[in-house]
């Protein structure tokens, strides 16, 4: 399973990269406007840190400028991947892309449906969105479900990018289905490691180890 941190902070990215957690990163417009950088900019920045997919955005909404947007952003660095709305014009886009060799990450997923569209449209990625669905009450994870079983149906070589993750159990239930990647952002990521029995373990072995008067440097 990857692992990809959903970001456009330089800092969160360098501490996570430095444990080898971080397989690619995903942006959006909102976390470019958070970051309060200049997208070709910070998405450089990030590229020249993580050797996996970066992906970066396009806002138009008409097929030829996000085309254009597009190759734009991927002369950033190798390891870009365009990202689409999935919109006719987006998956218009996503097929002359993948075309032409680039990868594409389908966003904005909200039904199986969509992620049929995006898998025949040549997305490298699809994003469907968990969180936002389970925001109106519906449930993100039966989505992941559906597409990784429709995906496997077809041998559709699309990976599923389980994104839009706000909780650690996302990411269980994400592993669980079989997601190939999920994006989440540091915090949940930083969570991860926590367990209130590793904590105490580890305070009781070092009030063991202090009684010792040892040293191991
Ligand atoms: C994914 O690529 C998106 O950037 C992201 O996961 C959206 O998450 P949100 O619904 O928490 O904004």
């Amino acid at each position: 399973m990857k692992f990809f941190v959903d970001t456009a902070d330089i800092d969160a990215i360098k501490e996570l990269n430095d444990t080898g957690m971080v397989d690619g990163v995903t942006t959006n417009p909102s976390l470019i406007l958070k970051s309060g950088r200049d997208i070709l900019e910070v998405t450089k920045e990030i590229c020249d840190i993580v050797d996996g997919p970066v992906s970066a955005e396009v806002t138009a909404t008409e097929a030829d400028e996000m085309i254009a947007e597009g190759r734009k952003l991927a002369k950033i660095a190798s390891n870009i991947a365009v990202k689409v709305p999935l919109t006719w014009a987006g998956l218009k886009a996503c097929k002359v892309l993948s075309d032409e060799g680039q990868m594409v990450n389908v966003t904005l997923c909200f039904s199986a449906n969509q992620a049929i569209l995006a898998a025949k449209a040549g997305a490298t990625f699809i994003s469907p969105f968990i969180g936002r669905l389970d925001d109106i009450n519906l449930d993100g994870m039966e989505l992941i479900a559906d597409i990784r079983t429709i995906y496997d149906n077809y041998g559709f070589d699309t990976e599923i990018l389980a994104a839009s993750i706000r909780t650690v159990n996302h990411v269980t239930d994400s592993a669980r289905i079989g997601a190939d990647v999920i994006t989440a952002p540091p915090g949940v990521l930083k969570k991860l490691a926590d367990h209130p029995l590793t904590d105490k373990g580890l305070e009781s072995f070092l009030a063991d180890w202090a009684k010792t008067g040892q040293k191991i440097l």
